[in-house]
């Protein structure tokens, strides 16, 4: 299989408005470069200016606005007293006491929900949906009336003063407090129930005659949004992201209130989903003749070093109530490091002419060659090098429209007996599983510290991430594409079959086509993303031809939606005799790779049954431990399942950090590596987890968040980093050692000690006398000393490679504590509102 790809649809660096605090020394500035007769004053009081316009001088009412409007919201818990009738839809009773399920227990049926018998919010959201509906028959029509118009928080005139004042990105739950009540799975925090934020949208009367939209990167979940107390629609999955048309609601002139009610479920997820408005939202204005919403799909069908072809498909709404005819023209520029544009154009497409009926919409399609390009690729051997084609829509003389469509040119092949090729260099996939929280900052998507995130990733090796299992934040991709991340996006945990009771299952019939077509419609021009996933052990795994008829509808609408990218579900369950993998391009395996318990490697048996089929590992190891914690004995096995006493200490809730313990399904990272390198055809793995997540505390259910990280919760390396170093890194000379070497009630007893290394032979010595020099065998990852009595002083390896020395490690024991000593995490910060270090994209060598 070849995959041509690249690109994304929305302007790369987002025109941001300039903070209150920040006008003042704007204003100042400006008033000295007019001192100096260089450039015409720019209004900083205009707060729709944004500072990429300031940058290149472009006019400072673009024809295109979007604004993110993240500041200045009010936010309540709960619904009004007495308020009826704002459920999206009634919701099956929760039966009995709902139990921490075992991740890989078999799926059940879903319960439905019965007739509603009150008022629900359903019919007048699903018509929110209906631009990724592609049956016109299946569309919804909103019915007739206004649902909540008599609720006071949707009033304009409600007076929400003594609401809490918030900035967004916000999880209302990440400041707890901490729950008992509540399952461990979803982290102890209060997520669950309904909250309320309202804001207040100024639009200037010279915005008369304009589109506005309302886009939402993601609500947690089941928004419904009201302007000038009429309900406007909503989306229910609070992964999505999703736009909601406020032109027929907003009174220009005037304040126009926007009122959102999110309704988080309990019991709805495996891990802490977080709640309420959680990522960015953005006011976009257009003319009433426009791109589309994400309505641009850049493709590059050829790729070679002498030359790329790119194909731009643009397509554009009338909004209007006339017919109109258009100029579509597309220049595309190179993008630097910092993500500034060429100054000239390296390639324009072919204008092209189009009429447009009145309320209608179509698509204009492009192609243009462009010599010797600069490809997009992962580091060491690549770089990520970036386009943007920037499309203008012209009307009578008249520019209308600009939109920007980000892109990266690189070609991608599957290989089935050897694996993932980018710009035809192979491209071993070492990748990691990331769930969307950000620790201590909960949901509340931070551009640092996913920035942060990735970086870390990056230093141990990683240039690949799933995003386990649902969209993430867009902004998470921007830094994907600028790093050189391969991404594996994926959209669902479940389908129709549940996982726990208030999950997506219960929408999933009416949502599953408008949810999956936005998505790819949304990251299809990245090109970080290499690999549609539609699904994450699904409970449709189990369900024979029942369950593979679904993957076989969501696997056509992604090829339909993008047919440049592969397509796949990862299994947990299903086997190569199953009907399931058949709809699937790409086999992703979770632990059936490295066998399930005692249960034999499904590799082979897959390559053998899909031998024109690439097999990965979308979850391998679910490794567990907790940094710094050691217990003894430690198990002489090269994996043992984690258990009370064995690597798993049940007071304290701690596992032991030698890295050999696992969940019951799961692998140490070395049993993995060995069954990579026996089956060579395999594409790579990704590990679970990268980070440590809220939520999912298996072994210890009592506790909040998840043992499975190879960095903890705050960021903090555990030794399991080192380990994937040692072997995703080989040319970075490295050695690490563990565990700590500070044990005064061991002295005397055996302390096995483990070096983790790049190289392949290392010598111990303990307080200068040598433990011995050891080298790895055939399919060995570490260096074990497993017999040490422990005595205080010095651990010290070198580790050899190649018969030359290599690296060094030094543990000691610790003396008393003297000082606490913090470091920041960077030395210097750009002004950009968000505290950026300047980027290191190019950090691996
Ligand atoms: C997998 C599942 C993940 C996570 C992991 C560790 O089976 O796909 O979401 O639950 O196990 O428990």
């Amino acid at each position: 299989m070849t995959f041509a790809i690249p690109s994304r649809g929305e302007p790369f660096r987002y025109p941001m408005i300039i903070p209150k605090s920040r006008r003042l020394s704007l204003l100042l500035l400006n008033a000295r470069i007019c001192v100096l007769g260089l450039v015409p004053f720019i209004s900083v009081l205009d707060p729709t200016l944004t500072l990429g316009q300031m940058r290149t001088g472009e006019p400072s009412r673009p024809v295109r606005e979007r604004i993110l409007i993240d500041d200045d919201w009010r936010f309540q818990k709960g619904d009004p007293t007495g308020a009826t009738g704002l459920l999206y839809d009634v919701r099956p009773p929760l039966k009995g006491e709902v139990k921490d399920k075992a991740p890989d227990a078999a799926a059940e049926e879903a319960e439905k929900a019965g007739p509603s018998v009150q008022p629900i919010l359903k019919p007048w959201i699903l018509p929110t949906g209906n631009r990724f509906i592609k049956d016109s028959a299946h569309r919804f029509v909103r019915p007739t009336g206004n649902p909540g118009s008599d609720v006071s928080y949707v009033q304009p005139n409600y007076d929400d003063g003594a609401w809490q004042h918030v900035t967004l990105p916000h999880d209302w739950a990440i400041a707890g407090p901490f729950t008992t009540n509540a399952g461990g799975g979803m982290g102890r925090l209060p997520s669950g129930g309904v909250g309320w934020y309202r804001k207040k949208l100024i639009i200037r009367t010279s915005d008369t005659g304009k589109c506005f939209f309302l886009d939402v990167d993601g609500a947690m979940s089941y928004a419904a949004v009201w302007i000038n107390g009429k309900l406007a629609g909503g989306w229910p999955y609070g992964y999505a992201s999703w736009r909601i048309d406020l032109t027929p609601f907003i009174i220009p002139d005037k304040v126009n209130q926007l009122a959102i009610r999110i309704d988080n479920p309990p019991e709805s997820s495996r891990w802490y989903p977080g709640g309420g408005l959680y990522r960015n939202v953005w006011l976009t204005k257009t003319q009433p003749v426009h791109v589309a919403h994400w309505g641009t799909y850049l493709t590059t069908p050829e790729v070679s070093a002498a030359s790329a072809s790119v194909r731009l498909e643009v397509r554009l709404d009338n909004d209007s109530r006339t017919q109109a005819n258009v100029r579509v023209v597309s220049d595309i520029y190179e993008l630097d490091a910092k993500g500034r544009k060429s100054r000239a154009p390296v390639a324009s497409i072919n204008p092209a002419n189009q009429s447009l009926e009145a309320k209608s919409n179509d698509t204009v399609t492009g192609s243009v060659t462009i010599p010797h390009p600069k490809l997009w690729g992962p580091p060491p051997h690549q770089q990520p090098n970036l386009y943007v084609a920037v499309t203008r829509v012209w009307q009578a003389g008249s520019l209308i429209d600009t939109y920007e469509t980000q892109f990266g040119i690189r070609s991608l092949r599957f290989d089935p007996n050897s694996g993932f090729y980018v710009n035809g260099e192979h491209v071993y996939l070492k990748g990691a599983n990331m769930h969307h929280d950000l620790g201590a900052l909960g949901s509340a998507f931070n551009q640092r510290a996913a920035q942060r995130q990735l970086e870390t990733l990056q230093e141990m090796g990683c240039n690949a991430i799933r995003m386990s299992h649902n969209p993430p934040a867009p902004e998470l991709l921007d830094l994907a594409d600028r790093l050189g991340f391969l991404v594996m996006d994926e959209i669902f945990d479940v389908w129709y079959r549940v996982k726990t009771p208030y999950d997506f299952h219960l929408i999933f019939a009416d949502w599953h086509e408008q949810d999956l077509r936005a998505f790819i419609e949304r990251d299809r021009n990245r090109p970080s993303v290499f690999l549609w996933s539609v699904g994450n052990e699904v409970g449709e795994q189990f369900t024979g031809t029942q369950g593979a008829a679904v993957a076989k509808e969501l696997v056509e609408i992604a090829h339909e939606e993008d047919p440049s990218r592969p397509v796949t579900a990862s299994m947990n369950f299903a086997k190569p005799d199953m009907p399931f993998s058949t709809p699937l391009d790409v086999i992703s395996l979770n632990y059936q790779g490295a066998g399930v318990r005692d249960a034999p490697s499904q590799y082979q048996p897959y390559h053998d049954k899909y031998p024109q089929k690439m097999i990965l590992s979308s979850e391998s190891a679910a490794a567990v431990s907790s940094r710094g914690v050691y217990l003894f004995p430690v198990t002489k096995d090269v994996r043992t399942p984690v258990r009370d006493g064995i690597g798993g200490d049940p007071k304290n809730h701690q596992v032991s950090s030698y890295d050999l313990y696992a969940a019951d399904f799961g692998s140490s990272p070395d049993r993995v590596f060995a069954s990579q390198e026996k089956n060579p055809y395999s594409a790579g793995e990704f590990i679970w987890s990268g980070w440590d997540y809220i939520g999912e505390p298996t072994p210890y259910y009592s506790s909040r968040s998840s043992y499975f990280g190879a960095i903890d919760l705050a960021g903090f390396k555990k030794d399991r980093f080192y380990l994937y170093q040692a072997n995703w890194r080989p040319n970075l000379p490295m050695a690490h050692i563990l565990p700590h070497w500070t044990w005064p009630d061991r002295i005397g007893q055996v302390t096995p000690v483990h070096v983790y290394t790049s190289g392949d032979e290392a010598e111990l010595f303990l307080n200068g006398k040598s433990l011995g020099r050891k080298k790895k065998s055939s399919f060995e990852y570490r260096l074990r000393w497993d017999d040490v009595v422990y005595e205080p002083g010095e651990l010290r390896v070198i580790a050899y490679k190649n018969g030359k020395r290599w690296a060094t490690d030094v543990m000691k024991t610790a003396g008393q504590p003297e000082r606490l000593l913090l470091s920041p995490d960077s030395s210097q910060i750009v002004d950009d509102g968000i505290m950026t270090p300047p980027f290191r994209a190019r950090l691996i060598t």
